[in-house]
């Protein structure tokens, strides 16, 4: 093969992508002590098992598969208009936020939204990726060739992500933020609408983790502010909501008023998606009906108190620590000047724990270190008294 045909934006890259750079140390530290057993708090994958009313409405599902009379083939593009009618009612009207059914989309992860939404754009189009964050806006962007803008989120200003510094076209959020769990507040949602308004800039807004916002008071989805069906996108995910890391389900809502957009986004995805499964979206459905959303505010209660519990034993170690409190991250600044994937090695040397180093997110997560409370409770609490008791 002639190397001259490949996209030459692919070097642009890091050699891998971050949790698969992650998962191979993590093999080769196997490999080389068979008896190990490591705790893995790095990437945010959920270990409490789907909630009953989930799986009875897959049982169902499924039976209604071997029927004649209720067996689906290929299903609608967009979705089935019952979970997309699930969605408007059980995400945005509790918020007394109005989202057509038409606006919703159904797809298999938020990953490949907002990985593949960008496609939507001209290739000369100004990018904006808040730093630290979660790595496949930069990724995706780098890919189809484009030059990224970083917007700084630093501790000194709890993590509010500072607007562009120069004229941008498309702007990623991500809130509660995929590292540093914690949450644009009002104010600075309302800055970057009004900046996407007057410039006529689009934000893509990641929102996989507003189920674990704690304090009602706190803008879980951007059409809170005013304006920003206007200008915005939001992402939304069944995987960290309510355990579909592996069923795979997720939900892109594209308003009316970005009419092109969302008539683009349909001809996309019906040319290269083929939608979730009739048994999936039945499980999602389920999701919102009073008793799937109790058991499923359960379960995040519970990894929310690991959240706590992390907190709680880093601090009493002396560390300081970020978010946690409205997010299933805990951003764990690291004493002194040690890299944070020199950390992760360490980390993993002395206490068998594994962690998510900073960098990974950005050159502002570098000096930070990442751990999710998506663990067993039991392990996460092995993990820290490892910590407290081994980690010098
Ligand atoms: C993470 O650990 O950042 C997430 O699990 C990755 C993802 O959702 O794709």
């Amino acid at each position: 093969m002639n190397d001259t045909i490949l996209n030459p934006h692919y070097a642009e890259l890091a050699e891998s992508y971050l949790f698969s750079t992650i998962a191979r140390k993590i093999a080769e530290y196997r490999s080389a002590h068979p008896g190990a057993e490591i705790i893995k708090l790095g990437i945010g994958d959920v270990t409490t098992p789907l909630v009953p009313a989930v799986i009875d409405a897959m049982h169902r599902a499924v039976d209604e598969m071997g029927e004649r009379s209720t067996f689906r083939g290929y299903g609608p593009e967009q979705g089935y208009e019952f979970l997309r009618e699930a969605v408007a009612r059980g995400e945005y009207a509790p918020r007394s936020v109005e989202i057509s059914p038409d606006e919703v989309f159904i797809s298999d992860g938020s990953k490949c939204d907002v990985a593949n939404f960008q496609e939507l754009f001209s290739a000369s189009v100004r990018v904006a990726v808040p730093d630290p964050v979660y790595p496949v806006y930069l990724d995706s962007n780098l890919m189809a060739g484009r030059k990224v803008e970083f917007l700084p989120a630093l501790a000194e200003n709890g993590f509010q992500v500072e607007l562009p510094k120069s004229p941008v076209d498309v702007i990623y959020l991500c809130s509660p933020n995929n590292p540093t769990g914690t949450v644009l507040t009002r104010e600075t949602l309302e800055k970057f609408v009004n900046y996407a308004l007057k410039n006529g800039s689009v934000i893509l807004f990641d929102a996989a983790y507003s189920a674990y916002i704690r304090d009602e008071k706190l803008v879980h989805s951007i059409y809170e502010i005013p304006g920003a069906r206007e200008c915005a996108v939001e992402f939304r995910s069944f995987s960290k909501t309510a355990g579909f890391t592996g069923v795979r389900c997720a939900v892109t809502v594209v308003p009316k008023e970005l009419e092109t957009l969302r008539k683009m986004w349909l001809r996309r995805q019906s040319t290269k998606f083929n939608g979730v499964s009739y048994v999936v979206q039945r499980a999602a459905e389920a999701v919102y009906s009073e008793t799937g959303w109790a058991q499923i505010k359960s379960v995040i209660d519970g990894y929310m108190a690991n959240a706590a519990a992390i907190r709680a034993g880093l601090a009493q170690c002396g560390y300081t620590v970020y978010g946690g409190e409205h997010a299933p991250y805990i951003w764990w600044k690291l004493p002194g000047e040690e890299k944070s994937f020199d950390f992760f090695d360490r980390l993993l040397k002395s206490c068998e724990v594994v962690g998510t180093p900073g960098s990974g997110f950005g050159a502002c997560g570098e000096g930070y270190f990442r751990l999710t409370a998506f663990g067993e409770a039991a392990a996460t609490r092995r993990a820290l008294e490892r910590i407290a008791a081994r980690l010098k």
